[in-house]
């Protein structure tokens, strides 16, 4: 029988919510049915319980350091479910820092390891991801933030990047996503 999963995700900017459809893409492929759960258009009184699913992928997008609100929300709720069955979770973050390849540590650690370690939570299956710098004119980034974004990324990111400092920079890399999403599989089959 196929596996239930659900996603439950929040984004401020829109790069969470697409790669969160790209791994829905990717598990259907490999005999699930997904559940997409948006925590910032449904009321929290509407999110539904772990129990009802096989596996959940909760994630967020990073901003100053801190997660989605909602993403934290869904996570405190459900915290005694998740020491009690932490093979049946995975949790990805989108953020900046891991766009420079040498950083990637550095985000598992802030955005992931220190926050389980916050929660008293046992080791889970979790990545962080590069997110999407758009400085393009649709960007959903506020003029300040656009602003700030810019001089970081000048000032403090690798130039060979390839950084569109008038566009969309999206660093998001679809092999390690959907090798996440592979693994999420697997682990929850075993
Ligand atoms: C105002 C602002 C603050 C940000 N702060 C951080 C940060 O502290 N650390 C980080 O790694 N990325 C940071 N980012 C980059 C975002 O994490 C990245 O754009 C990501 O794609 C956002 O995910 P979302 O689109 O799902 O909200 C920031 C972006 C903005 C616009």
């Amino acid at each position: 029988m196929s596996k239930q999963i659900l996603i439950a995700y929040a984004t401020r900017y829109g790069a969470t919510a697409d790669t969160a459809i790209r791994i829905k893409d990717t598990i259907e492929g490999e005999n699930c049915r997904v559940e997409l759960l948006d925590l910032r258009k449904t009321k929290s009184k509407n999110w539904p319980s772990p129990d009802n699913y096989d596996g959940i992928i909760i994630s967020s997008g990073i901003k100053m350091g801190k997660w989605t609100k909602q993403t934290r929300s869904y996570l405190e709720r459900h915290l005694d479910h998740l020491r009690d069955n932490p093979d049946k979770f995975s949790i990805f973050v989108s953020c900046g820092t891991a766009a420079e390849k040498e950083n990637i540590d550095k985000a598992q650690k802030e955005y992931l390891s220190d926050v389980f370690d916050k929660y008293n939570l046992p080791a889970i299956h979790s990545k962080a991801f590069s997110g999407i710098f758009d400085f393009s004119k649709n960007s959903k980034f506020g003029f300040l933030e656009k602003s700030l974004m810019k001089s970081g990324a000048k000032n403090d990111m690798d130039p060979d990047l390839g950084w569109d400092f008038d566009g969309v920079n999206d660093f998001r890399d679809f092999t390690r996503i959907e090798q996440f999403a592979i693994e999420f599989v697997k682990r929850i089959s075993a």
